[in-house]
């Protein structure tokens, strides 16, 4: 049984050295998950991968249906997930492999909680650490029983997309404390704690925040740089123990 889940970002819709044993369709209460969920594994681990914006990646990050594949991995026995997200750096460069330890929640207007006036009770998750600790310090020691360089500790703004950030608000996002920003870390960090799924991201840096460099924005960029890290985090989820 597979208790870590693998939730694939922008270039890891397919995981190249995942070998696949099923593929499960799981309906959920909050509707259809991104994909069919992949059983299967990877660098040695058994593991239930998802990619988080569709098989085709044709889902953007507003309309992902975090609710539904949190749940859904956590249906089918996940008890760790980790999050492989494409970010954009604020205080690190491209190439930058990041463990974030913060969040910073700038997004609206989604699905963001399991918590509805049904309920029987409303809870409030404690959220102080956003980040499964355990988890982090696992992808930490991973990293450095091969001697992959990590950033440890990094603080992640979640913003809504999907176009990019201006100049201006990166500037104000780093006045926040920001070190990273990314589209999809929330609400599917929070939905994870709500569930009780152990949650931490492995994010990587693939350009410069916007005005953090005087070149434009180019996907092109994005693609290159993504396609050289990503291997870094297939050998450090390879290594994890
Ligand atoms: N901003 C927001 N999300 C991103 C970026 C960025 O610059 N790069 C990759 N994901």
């Amino acid at each position: 049984m597979a208790d870590l889940g693998l939730i694939g970002g922008t270039g890891l819709t397919k995981l190249d050295s995942l070998v696949v044993e099923r593929q499960k369709i799981v309906m959920t209460p909050y509707g259809e998950p991104s994909a069919p969920l992949t059983f299967g594994s990877f660098e040695g681990h058994t593991i239930v991968f998802i990619p988080r914006h569709g098989a085709g990646h044709s889902i953007p990050p507003h309309e992902v249906n975090y609710r539904a594949n949190i749940w859904a991995l956590h249906h089918v026995g996940v008890k760790k997930v980790i999050s492989i997200a494409s970010v954009g750096g604020i205080t690190q460069p491209p190439g930058a492999l990041c463990i974030p330890d913060q969040i910073i929640d700038y997004t609206w207007g989604r699905e963001h909680t399991y918590v509805e006036s049904n309920n029987e009770k409303v809870t409030h998750i404690d959220f102080t650490e956003p980040y499964c600790e355990a988890l982090r310090k696992k992808l930490i020691e991973s990293a450095r029983g091969i001697s992959l360089p990590v950033v440890t500790r990094a603080t992640y703004g979640a913003t809504q997309g999907p176009r990019l950030e201006t100049a201006r608000e990166i500037r104000r996002m780093e006045q926040d404390g920001c070190d990273l920003v990314g589209m999809t870390g929330m609400p599917e960090a929070s939905l994870a704690r709500e569930i009780g799924l152990c949650y931490a991201s492995c994010s990587v840096v693939v350009n410069w925040a916007a005005g953090k460099s005087d070149k434009p924005i180019t996907m092109s960029e994005i693609e290159s740089n993504l396609k050289s890290s990503i291997q870094h985090v297939r050998m450090l989820i390879g290594a994890l123990s």
